[in-house]
């Protein structure tokens, strides 16, 4: 049954709940959009729940911090979990369903089945975080298959994650449109992001660096400035700006993400991931 009592907003703990409530909807005539979320909210969850609101009828928003994206040495056991935080902010949002599945109920027992993009994958973060987007992927055909909406939206910040998200929709023909929402930023520009929290107030001052460094070299090489210096460059920028390992600042194509020669080749993007500190911050912007 879905909870209306203890929490501020309507919760469903289970696939048989939540399609319940959607197909309850889809019964009126109503379009549903999902918006998929790890909660810990920031402004820039709250600014996927607005695009929902106003392109369909019933938003539904999940909270699951899923086992399967990260690996063994990285942050679940401490990724900032706060249910009851993140629904008086849905509610206040005006989301009209939180579904916030138990583990057992994503991954029951003696599953096997997983979902991999395995080059669009294997390229950027896939270097770096092998088990990623295997992750992703699964946990959001999970997600589609539960909620069955007509409707999702992914941000942009995670923008390799999009492009993974579109490519499975299409290949596996899942009926959902999906959609990106634009990055949000703190007034310094730095991006949003649930992982921000680790920075110390040193690291948080120097963060804001890695957006100024991506906007100074997507404006370089407008100007005709060579890519591979220019990437070159960005590093230095980084390593001077406090940041420890930087993973890559590199121009790709759009939507394959494989490296781009020159910006006459394609729509770019320009991508960035580095440590500062504990935390690994990840940025884009269009080109
Ligand atoms: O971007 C996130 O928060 C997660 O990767 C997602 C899409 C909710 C899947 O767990």
């Amino acid at each position: 049954m879905v909870d209306t009592q203890s929490l501020p907003l309507p919760v469903a703990r289970t696939v048989a709940d939540a399609r319940a409530q959607v197909a309850a909807w889809r019964a009126q005539g109503l379009r549903v959009g999902l918006v998929p979320t790890m909660g810990a909210l920031h402004d820039g969850h709250l600014s996927l729940v607005h695009r929902s609101l106003a392109a369909t009828d019933r938003t539904v928003v999940s909270l699951f911090v899923n086992p399967t994206q990260f690996a063994p040495h990285e942050d679940f056991a401490v990724y900032p979990r706060d249910e009851a935080t993140d629904a008086g902010l849905l509610a206040a949002a005006g989301a009209h369903l939180l579904y916030a599945p138990e583990a057992a109920e994503m991954y029951p027992a003696g599953e096997q089945t997983r979902v991999s993009v395995p080059e669009l994958g294997a390229l950027l973060e896939g270097e770096f975080r092998p088990h990623f987007f295997t992750g992703v992927a699964t946990v959001v055909t999970k997600l589609f298959c539960q909620v069955m909406p007509d409707w999702a939206i992914f941000g942009e910040k995670d923008y390799q994650q999009l492009q993974v998200i579109k490519r499975f929709v299409t290949d596996l023909s899942i009926p959902v449109t999906v959609e990106g929402g634009p990055t949000v930023r703190e007034a310094d520009g730095l991006a949003m992001s649930s992982r921000n929290a680790y920075l110390t107030p040193a690291e948080r001052a120097a963060a804001p660096a890695l957006y100024r460094t991506l906007t100074a070299v997507a404006e370089r090489a407008r100007g005709g400035e060579a890519l591979a210096e220019l990437e070159a460059w960005a590093k230095g920028e980084l390593a001077g700006a406090g940041f420890g390992t930087i993973d890559y600042v590199t121009l790709r194509h759009a939507e394959t993400l494989q490296p781009l020669a020159d910006l006459s080749a394609g729509p770019a993007r320009l991508l960035a991931a580095a440590w500062m500190g504990k935390a690994r911050l990840i940025d884009n912007i269009a080109v």
